[in-house]
């Protein structure tokens, strides 16, 4: 890994083993890009490749007229001057006016990575990644951006994110500041989006990239199921274990917006940061602006290779604090077992059962608190309900523990019910435009979280719970989409803010909260899987991944979540049947099957199942303990995807590839067929490894594959809906 700079040429070249990223400074004195990809040689002038032409209805740069925005690739362009393309950026000065023009000043190379303050971003020692920043000026303003790049040693990811501070005496104001702008030498790729809804989160779906543009969304103020803030752009041939492409994810969030743009020279422009929508940021005199982070990853070896390299780099350098890189403690949550109709006794009796099953960690649900017993009130009055905790939550974690498990619960710290105390008091918290109806969300509003008081009041009044309490674990929910956002506190000009100051108010609250607890496992969570992306993962390694608890179902969803995000933050759990959202019933085996690719827990009253299947769920849990960091940090391959076939394949491989698990779903039956084959992956050709007694070499399991008519004599035909395998290989 190093960052070289060219200075005659004025090139900078970052590289490590993998790839590639050259840049310079253009004729027009800002930063253009030269090449992103597999790792080339160094070499102290590329400027071949910066087109000094013209061509018919082009605009040309009126110094030299020999050199055009739109025919040179570039970093981070703005619109107005001679690129036609989406702008990175936008700053609209005094005058109403908004072309920018900025020119190199200085740069600076460093080991290691800095901080984003107040926004979550991936960190580095010196010895982990290196750092380019390229700052520019824009003479008329004089209002400085910082391009910020890292890489990384061990893995083929380049980090960006962009400064802007007004070293002006005027005013001005940001209305677009994206992350990245990744202009790409040609257009043969497919764009690839992972897309749902609730309880049918992050599917994947694949675009054409062709004339004209793409782009995906978000602005719920929640990075959303609907879209996810992770992209891929992949070649039509690449697939899970070869060819190109490169994955974009953005640390953050809230409102995000992600493009693909095809130009008429077949190049595509690539862009990805904050949705420009209800953006707008004052920047005074003295003032600065920090972009969230966008992490950059690149591969030549497949889909699974690009989905390894955000796992571990997540899991390694984005992830802090105890629960990096720990496997995670088996738990139990009552939500599905009595929703918020609960007392203490009800609760302990669930917990009892929990315990003797194995169970580590006994998570109580919403409903704790204020006057919840429904979804109509309650939320904003962080004090325990004493007709069903009548020694508080301190009390009843002392009874948990008492049971030889940890404790945690339930908390919405965002939300108000109009029926609660705290509403009454101070209606003027919660986002709402003046004049207009407020639109409920589950029958709540959402706090305005940019204000400083309101994240202050709720952190005292959590604290307050939390303290000389023992707690483990926290669940923190979100339940709604932001609507009518405006803010009582601050005036008309910055109503443009409060969206962002709005996550960052969240942000700041994780960050006081894990302080004061840093033994806490926080688990994010958003009507399932709402808020699923990588900056949530900086405050809280594991995220509820999905309300649908469906066996089935959540096939799909942990398949479509392990593209961006490691297993380890996959927040899963076997639940009771028929499915609550489905109606779907799967065996005690299979949903377990599916719930260890996972963080693993149940979610149910284990006092409900049968003695024989309690006896199951015995075996599960010891099962999970002794393979949970197998299954939770191994190296994970997708084999089977259930969106193309009526069967679904994955597994994981430890370290030294000695070790492998394997799980296969059969997901509808097939009549009348061979039971085929199921090609593993990542092992050592040359060892022998056992697989159900049996030897096997690695190269014969990888390339002839398990012979699936020795799991099942059946093979997945007839009778075989929902039936599952999961299988332990390990070298000799
Ligand atoms: C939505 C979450 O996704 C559920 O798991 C549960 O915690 C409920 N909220 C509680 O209201």
């Amino acid at each position: 890994m190093d960052i070289k700079w060219h200075s005659k040429s004025k090139q900078y070249h970052l590289y490590n083993d993998k790839i590639s990223y050259i840049m310079c400074i253009t004729p027009l004195g800002d930063l253009g890009n030269i090449y992103f990809g597999k790792r080339v040689h160094d070499k102290a002038d590329m400027s071949y490749v910066v087109n000094r032409f013209g061509l018919p209805n082009v605009a040309l740069d009126p110094d030299t007229e020999s050199y055009s925005q739109e025919l040179n690739r570039q970093e981070y362009p703005c619109f107005g001057a001679t690129d036609f393309g989406t702008q990175a950026y936008e700053i609209e000065t005094d005058n109403g006016s908004k072309v920018s023009s900025f020119t190199y000043l200085k740069h600076r190379i460093f080991k290691g990575k800095k901080e984003i303050k107040g926004l979550p971003a991936t960190y580095a020692s010196d010895d982990e990644a290196m750092t380019l920043e390229v700052t520019l000026e824009d003479d008329l303003t004089k209002v400085t951006m910082i391009l910020s790049y890292t890489i990384f040693e061990k893995y083929p990811v380049i980090a960006r994110h962009v400064t802007f501070s007004n070293k002006g005496t005027a005013q001005v104001k940001l209305t677009r500041a994206l992350s990245m702008c990744l202009d790409l030498a040609d257009q043969k790729y497919e764009w690839m989006q992972f897309s749902g809804a609730w309880a049918r989160e992050r599917i994947p779906v694949v675009k054409e990239l062709s004339a004209g543009s793409v782009s995906i969304e978000s602005k719920r103020g929640i990075s959303s199921a609907n879209q996810n803030p992770f992209v891929i752009i992949k070649r039509p041939e690449t697939n899970d274990f070869s060819g190109e492409a490169i994955g974009m994810s953005l640390v953050y969030s809230g409102n995000f917006i992600a493009k693909g743009e095809c130009d008429t020279f077949g190049r595509l422009r690539l862009l990805m940061g904050i949705h420009p929508d209800r953006f707008t940021w004052p920047l005074k005199k003295g003032e600065s602006f920090d972009t969230p982070e966008v992490v950059i990853a690149r591969t030549d070896e497949g889909l699974n290779e690009l989905s390894q390299t955000y796992h571990k780099l997540f899991n390694n350098n984005l992830v802090r604090g105890k629960w990096k890189n720990t496997p995670r403690p088996i738990l139990l949550n009552n939500w599905e077992a009595t929703f918020m109709d609960f007392d203490e006794e009800r609760i302990l009796e669930i917990a009892q059962k929990a315990k003797e099953a194995g169970v580590e960690l006994f998570v109580l649900d919403d409903g704790w608190f204020g006057e919840r017993n429904d979804d109509f009130a309650g939320l904003g009055d962080w004090v325990e309900n004493p007709k069903k905790l009548p020694d508080g939550i301190r009390g009843l974690a002392r009874k948990i523990n008492a049971l030889g498990m940890k404790f945690g619960f339930w908390i919405e710290p965002e939300m108000v019910n109009p029926d609660s105390n705290l509403y009454r008091r101070h209606p003027e918290w919660a986002l709402k435009t003046p004049g207009r109806k407020s639109s409920l969300g589950r029958h709540q509003m959402v706090l305005d979280y940019s204000r400083r008081e309101v994240v202050d009041y709720i952190y005292k009044a959590l604290k307050k719970v939390m303290t000389n309490a023992s707690v483990s674990y926290i669940k923190w929910d979100m339940n709604r989409s932001l609507t009518e956002v405006y803010s009582a506190k601050i005036p008309p000009e910055e109503q443009g803010m409060v969206y962002h100051k709005y996550i960052m108010g969240v942000y700041r609250l994780y960050e006081w909260l894990r302080a004061d607890f840093p033994d806490i496992l926080f688990e994010s969570c958003s009507s399932g899987g709402n808020r699923f992306d990588a900056g949530m993962l900086y405050y809280a390694p594991q995220a509820w991944c999905s309300d649908n608890t469906d066996a089935i179902d959540r096939i799909r969803i942990q398949y479509g979540t392990s593209y961006g995000y490691p297993i380890s933050s996959i927040g899963a759990h076997v639940s009771a049947v028929p499915n609550q959202q489905t109606g779907r019933s799967t065996s005690i085996e299979t949903r377990a099957n599916v719930a260890y690719f996972g963080t693993f827990g149940y979610e149910l009253d284990l006092n409900h199942i049968s003695s024989e299947e309690f006896e199951v769920v015995k075996k599960q849990i010891l099962f999970m303990k002794k393979y949970r960091e197998l299954f939770q940090f191994g190296t994970f391959y997708r084999l089977r995807s259930p969106f193309e076939e009526d069967q679904a394949a994955w597994m994981v491989v430890s370290e030294d590839r000695k070790k492998a698990i394997f799980a296969l779903y059969c997901l509808r039956s097939n009549v009348n067929q061979l039971p085929g084959f199921l090609k593993l992956a990542g092992l050592l050709p040359d060892e022998k490894y056992i697989l159900k007694g049996e030897e096997y070499y690695g190269d014969e399991l990888m390339n002839m594959g398990v012979t699936l008519g020795r799991l099942n004599p059946n093979g997945m035909t007839i009778g075989q809906d929902f039936v599952s395998y999961v299988e332990v290989l390990e070298v000799k």
